[in-house]
């Protein structure tokens, strides 16, 4: 009998570790296989939505876990639940559209229809027509309800994991990740819109990108110019104990280095640009710890960004070898008066597929998938900041980076 699923192809690490990445990771599409076994639907928890994305009984949204299609709901008695959005009949995809709120979702195709539990409630034709066809005796539509996820939420952030047998959600998470996510979801949030953006390079560069800190105020002309985010501002790494998570902050109230960033005579420092309209620079102090800036990568497509007053979450979607899709979810605090929600609308030009900043990030990520394109055998270099996986009291690092590839290693068997 032949064996059908993964193609069980090992790549050949290089020696120096996580401080080296062959880039043949990025490209291989059995690699893209294997993550989506070993990660997606292996030991991991996966964002999926906000609590506040659905606050009554029967509202739902669609997503992925890895490229899996998602259904997230609020059910008829306020349970939050998911399952994947593929007909027990023959696999047609039985929700098309991206939220709304329904008892029953009915597929096009046969019209089975499922509650919102995922439960199959209906099946047309079920014993015939005029006492010709339909189901056998045995039939049982207990045993054709829509797969189901394990859902875990945490400061109303949804979690979904295919593996029945991954730790719980605060565990994995990890004691330091669970403090920043409640340092933002501190109370109710208010979501004020999405933005969505596809990019032609491979899922994990993107993800490399925003646990890369050091980059941020050389790429970024924008945060350096206008001081919104600089190497020289204090700041630093942190790291669950695994490696896999990370926040980078800044306290970017002051530039007490600011000459350091004009003697490296950077593209991203222009004294000569000036804004006409200031108010974008114009925020709330509104954490008190004076942190300004705190990027935080959950393991293996979250992000949660708070740059100055925008509060967004990110999610990272595979979409192939050389493809992935990120979903953004902007939001504010339910209490927000007028003033903050313009202000954070503001800023959100910031970031965003066109944002002044995220602008750059999309676009970097092609040029490395479009560098490397004839190179699979080499690698890319990983050891500024050293060749450790530790937190650390400053950015000029890639220390985050290190951590991601030590997990993905890990759970990839390489
Ligand atoms: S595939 Fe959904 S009802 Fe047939
Ligand atoms: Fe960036």
């Amino acid at each position: 009998m032949t064996k059908l699923g993964v193609d069980t192809m090992q790549i050949t690490w290089p020696a120096e570790g996580f401080t080296r990445v062959p880039y043949e990771v990025y490209m291989d599409p059995s690699v893209y296989e294997q993550e989506q076994l070993k990660i997606y639907r292996g030991p991991t928890w996966n964002y999926l939505a906000l609590d506040a994305e659905l606050p009554q009984n029967g509202d739902y949204k669609t997503t992925f876990v890895g490229d899996t299609p998602v259904v997230v709901t609020r059910d008829s008695d306020g349970e939050i639940r998911a399952f994947v959005n593929q007909c027990a009949h023959r696999g047609a995809t039985v929700c098309m559209d991206s939220c709304g709120n329904t008892k029953t979702f009915t597929c096009v195709y046969h019209a089975w229809a499922y509650d919102g539990k995922g439960d199959l409630k209906g099946v047309p034709f079920r014993n015939g027509v005029e006492g010709k066809g339909g189901m056998p005796d045995d039939f049982d539509p207990a045993k054709h309800s829509l797969q189901k996820l394990r859902i875990e939420t945490f400061c109303g952030v949804i979690f979904g994991s295919f593996d029945p047998h991954v730790g719980p959600l605060q565990e994995y998470l990890g004691e330091k990740m669970c403090g920043y996510i409640q340092r933002v979801f501190n109370r109710p949030v208010r979501v004020l819109g999405y933005n969505r953006q596809s990019m032609n390079n491979n899922w994990k560069i993107y993800f490399e990108n925003v646990k890369d800190s050091y980059h941020a105020s050389i790429l970024h002309t924008f945060f350096t110019t206008f001081g919104l985010n600089r190497l020289s501002q204090r700041g630093g790494i942190e790291m669950d104990d695994t490696g896999m998570h990370h926040v980078s902050y800044t306290y970017g109230s002051s530039d007490e280095n600011e000459d350091a960033y004009k003697q490296a005579n950077l593209r991203s420092f222009n004294s000569k640009y000036k804004l006409e309209d200031q108010s974008m620079l114009q925020g709330r102090k509104e954490f008190a710890d004076g942190i300004t800036l705190a990027i935080q990568s959950i393991f293996p497509g979250m992000v949660l960004q708070q740059i100055h007053n925008t509060l967004a979450v990110r999610q990272l979607l595979p979409k192939g070898p050389g493809h992935c899709e990120l979903h953004w979810t902007y939001f504010g605090y339910a209490d927000d008066d007028n003033n903050m929600t313009t202000i954070r609308m503001k800023q959100s030009n910031l970031v965003g597929p066109a944002g002044f900043v995220s602008l750059e990030d999309g676009g970097v990520g092609e040029l490395v998938q479009r560098g490397i394109v004839r190179d699979k055998e080499k690698s890319s270099f990983v050891e500024m900041g050293g060749i450790t996986v530790q937190s650390q009291e400053f950015r000029a690092t890639e220390t985050s980076i290190r951590g991601f590839w030590k997990r993905y290693r890990e759970l990839m068997g390489y």
